[in-house]
């Protein structure tokens, strides 16, 4: 038999947003089992594993339905898609919407038809627009800078930029985004070291992790990221070149350490 729900009550108390770093951790690897756990019960119940995740797209705990909308895409059927808009209908946050966007393209090949047949059981108008929305707009093309973005920036940043409170400093609205872009470069290129204010929170505390050197990007790709970090998240649309990047690069030599704010502004005046 499968587990009605393997996330009990006990842990849904720790799955309550994470205050701290360490408490980030915790959360972060019990949702990680438990995102094994969801993978290992649909490859072995593949039949039966919708009307599980159907359950489970209706919990209470959000962290539950997003891994519901996450497992869905692992389902090779057009209803899996099904799974993925019934979470339309409940409260939602940008790591669900983007859960929800990516699980529904990936399984796009496999619902767009029957969806056009009306051959899909959705629970109410707004999941049928969802669909149609998702299906009336083309998957961009993600930029060069996006990709990025997503392998190097994303899994601190958050998506959208958001970044995580207490943790790590938003992007999205950030004035050091919209700031001067050598400084973007350097940050990015050496790391830095807080404590640092972004939209009036402090960030890098003590024993808190600094931002890691990310000089092992090319210059285009540094050049690429914050050109599409500025564009999307921050009102600056002025491309950053990579001879911006690489100039910035001899001229700080060969760095070990992260910048600091005071040094990044004691620079920009010079
Ligand atoms: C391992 C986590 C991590 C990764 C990966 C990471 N950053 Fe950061 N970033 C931080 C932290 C932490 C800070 C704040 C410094 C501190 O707390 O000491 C920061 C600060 C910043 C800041 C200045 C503050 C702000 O929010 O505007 C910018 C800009 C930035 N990062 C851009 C990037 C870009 C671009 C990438 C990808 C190329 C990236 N970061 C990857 C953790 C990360």
């Amino acid at each position: 038999m499968l587990q009605p729900n393997t996330v009990s009550n006990h842990d849904r108390k720790k799955l309550a947003p994470a205050s701290s770093a360490s408490q980030l951790h915790f959360v972060r690897r019990r949702a990680r089992r438990a995102r094994a756990a969801v993978r290992r019960q649909i490859i072995r119940r593949l039949p039966e594993s919708l009307s599980l995740l159907r359950e489970r797209v209706q919990d209470e705990n959000p962290r539950v339905r997003l891994e519901a909308v996450v497992a869905a895409s692992y389902v090779p059927k057009a209803e899996a898609v099904e799974v993925v808009a019934a979470a339309v209908d409940r409260p939602r946050d940008p790591f669900l919407d983007y859960a929800m966007r990516q699980s529904a393209r990936a399984l796009q090949p496999r619902w767009a038809t029957a969806f056009a047949a009306n051959q899909l059981k959705l629970g109410s108008a707004a999941q049928t627009d969802y669909l149609k929305k998702l299906l009336g707009t083309p998957p961009k093309q993600a930029s060069p800078g996006e990709m990025i973005y997503e392998m190097a920036c994303l899994p601190c940043h958050q998506p959208e930029g958001k970044g995580l409170p207490g943790v790590y400093p938003p992007l999205a609205g950030s004035e050091w985004v919209r700031g001067d872009a050598a400084r973007l470069i350097k940050i990015v290129l050496h790391g830095l070291q807080g404590p640092i204010a972004v939209g009036g929170q402090n960030f890098g505390g003590p024993g808190a992790v600094p931002m890691p050197a990310m000089g092992g990007l090319t210059d285009e790709q540094i050049a690429d990221v914050l050109t599409f970090v500025r564009g999307t998240f921050g009102p600056n649309g002025a491309p950053v070149k990579a001879a911006e990047v690489q100039a910035a690069r001899s001229a700080a030599g060969p760095r070990e350490t992260p910048w600091t704010e005071l040094e990044l502004s004691l620079r920009l005046t010079q």
